[in-house]
């Protein structure tokens, strides 16, 4: 949904994105986390958000369950409440992203074309898909909001993996499997792909 109109007029601003990085000594990026639910996605984000602060980054990360509890505290877990979800996120990312952070998100974001639109957002180079590879049976497993058990027993509808879509990335820039790395490891995985691709130093 767009509503602007004629009469908004794009400013030009006298602090330009280059500018905003390089006082940070980093280039801007948005690690685009995306899994199931309970895959690990906000635990990775929060390890590696921990990792890059403690290196002096500047970051910001903006997490699904926090998220819909304010910006996003309007909408539900339709298809078309999903999109727009993903739609808020990737236009408040783009303002981070413009602001010189380095950004995470972990949302669920289960639809390809709603990364895709996120990912056309940004300058080359600006988004980086990390997927967060766990088997559904595993998420179930460790359930550990108590969320599959409810969906099993029809207790929550439109469950992502359960009775609602989720889109496996087909060429993720990062592939994490969690089951066969523990979080310190998955966490170091991404911290070395920023580094051999000079987004931090
Ligand atoms: S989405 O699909 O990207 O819009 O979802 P997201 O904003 O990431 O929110 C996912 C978290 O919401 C909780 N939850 C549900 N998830 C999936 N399907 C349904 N129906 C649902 N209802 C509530 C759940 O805690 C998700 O958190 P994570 O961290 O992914 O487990």
């Amino acid at each position: 949904m767009n509503m602007k109109t004629d009469n908004t007029v794009w400013h030009e601003q006298l602090v330009n994105k280059e500018q905003r990085a390089n006082i940070k000594d980093q280039r801007p990026c948005l690690l685009w986390y995306t899994g199931l639910s309970g895959s690990g996605k906000s635990t990775v984000a929060n390890a590696v958000d921990r990792l890059l602060f403690e290196r002096g980054c500047h970051t910001y990360l903006l997490d699904g369950d926090n998220v819909r509890h304010g910006l996003n505290g309007d909408l539900s877990f339709s298809d078309e409440d999903r999109v727009e979800n993903i739609r808020r996120i990737s236009e408040v990312s783009k303002l981070f992203i413009d602001a010189g952070m380095i950004v995470s998100t972990a949302f669920i974001s289960p639809f390809a074309a709603d990364r895709k639109m996120a990912k056309d957002l940004l300058a080359e180079g600006e988004f980086i898909e990390v997927f967060i590879d766990t088997p559904m049976t595993i998420c179930e497993q460790r359930d550990p909001k108590g969320l599959y058990k409810k969906a099993r027993a029809g207790e929550i509808k439109d469950f992502t993996g359960i009775d609602s879509t989720y889109d496996v990335p087909k060429q993720p820039t990062i592939h994490v499997k969690t089951a066969e790395q523990d979080i310190r490891q998955c966490a170091e995985q991404i911290i070395r792909y920023l580094l051999n691709h000079h987004y931090i130093k």
